[in-house]
C-alpha cells in the first residue's frame, strides 16, 4: 500500500531525506482516476528511480467555468489500490487550500507555445497547468518528472517552462497507452456511453489512416487534415481542430518533409477527447 501524504511540506522533507541518502526520486503528476496510461508513467519512473511520487490532485485552475471540474472523477481508494502493485510509491493527495494558500494570486504565464491548438479552445488552461506543475515540482523536488505524450502540447509547454524558468528537473516523455481497439486511454473515457465509445474509436482510426498515407508518401498537410476532419464529422464527431504540425513549434506544416505530429481535439457527445500521433515521411 502506498504511503499517502496530504501535507505538501511533509512530502518535501521526506523526498529531500531520501535524496540525501542517495536515492533518485521520480515524479508522476496526475489528476487521479488512474488507468494504465498513468501506471505506465509510474513503471517508467521505477526503471531508474528508487522512489516514485505520484500526485493526485484535480487542479481547479486548469478548468474554465463550464468545464468538468466538479464532475471530474475522484476515485482515491481505487487509485491507491492500483498503485499498490508498485513499490516504493508515495502519493500526495492534497486539499485545494494546501496547493493554493488563501490570498495567493501569483501564477505562471505559460509559454507562447500554449496559445495555439488547445490554447485557442481553452485559453486559460495551460496557465493553470504550468502553475500547478511548477508548484508540484516545489513540493516534490524530484530528479525527473514523467509526462505522457497523450497530452502532447502539455509536455511541450512543461519542457519550455522548465527551460525558461531554469527549473532543476529532467522531463521525460512517455508513449501513449491505448485500449486494445486503439482508443487512447483517458480518465474522461468513462463519460462515454456505449454508443459514443464506438464513435470515439474513429478518432484513432483516422489518425492511423493518415499515418499510413504519410508513410506511403503523402505530403500535403492541409489536404490530409481536411480529409480527417470530414471522416470524423461523417462519423458524428465534432472536431475542434485537426492539425499536422511541427513537433517542436506546433506550427502547422503545409508540406510534410520531416517528422510531424498529427493532433486532434474533438467532442463526442458532451465529452471532449484529444489524441495525437508522431509520424515521419518515408
Ligand atoms: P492527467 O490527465 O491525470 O494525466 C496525468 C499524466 O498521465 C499526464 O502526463 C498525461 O499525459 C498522462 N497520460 C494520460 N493518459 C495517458 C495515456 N493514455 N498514455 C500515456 N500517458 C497518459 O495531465 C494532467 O493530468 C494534468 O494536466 C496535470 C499534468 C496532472 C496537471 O494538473
Amino acid at each position: 500500500v502506498p504511503r499517502v501524504f496530504h501535507d505538501p511540506s511533509e512530502l518535501r522533507s521526506e523526498v529531500r531525506r531520501a535524496q540525501a541518502r542517495g536515492q533518485r526520486a521520480g515524479l508522476v503528476p496526475t489528476m487521479g482516476a488512474l488507468h494504465e496510461g498513468h501506471l505506465s508513467l509510474v513503471a517508467e519512473s521505477q526503471k531508474t528511480c528508487d522512489l516514485t511520487v505520484v500526485t493526485i490532485f484535480v487542479n481547479p485552475t486548469q478548468f474554465a467555468p463550464g468545464e468538468d471540474f466538479e464532475k471530474y472523477p475522484r476515485t482515491l481508494d481505487t487509485d491507491l489500490k492500483l498503485l499498490s502493485r508498485f513499490e516504493p510509491v508515495w502519493v500526495l493527495a492534497p486539499e485545494v487550500e494546501a496547493m493554493y494558500p488563501s490570498g495567493s494570486t501569483t501564477e505562471v504565464n505559460a509559454p507562447e507555445i500554449a496559445r495555439t491548438l488547445e490554447g485557442e479552445f481553452r485559453p486559460t488552461h495551460f496557465d493553470g497547468v504550468a502553475t500547478i506543475v511548477l508548484k508540484l515540482f516545489q513540493v516534490a523536488p524530484a530528479d525527473a518528472a514523467y509526462f505522457g505524450q497523450k497530452d502532447f502540447q502539455q509536455v511541450r509547454v512543461i519542457e519550455e517552462m522548465v527551460r525558461d524558468l531554469l527549473v532543476p528537473i529532467e522531463i521525460i516523455r512517455c508513449p501513449i497507452i491505448r485500449e486494445e481497439d486503439g482508443l487512447a486511454m483517458s480518465s474522461r473515457n468513462r463519460y462515454l456511453s456505449e454508443g459514443e465509445r464506438k464513435i470515439a474509436l474513429v478518432i484513432s482510426q483516422t489518425l492511423r489512416a493518415s499515418v499510413a498515407q504519410i508513410e506511403a508518401g503523402a505530403t500535403d498537410g492541409n489536404l490530409l487534415s481536411g480529409e480527417m476532419l470530414a471522416l470524423m464529422q461523417e462519423a458524428g464527431i465534432a472536431p475542434e481542430y485537426v492539425t499536422i504540425a511541427d513537433p517542436q513549434t506546433l506550427k502547422s506544416v503545409e508540406t510534410i518533409t520531416a517528422e510531424v505530429v498529427i493532433l486532434v481535439a474533438a467532442k463526442v457527445g458532451a465529452t471532449r477527447l484529444i489524441d495525437n500521433v508522431l509520424v515521419s515521411p518515408p
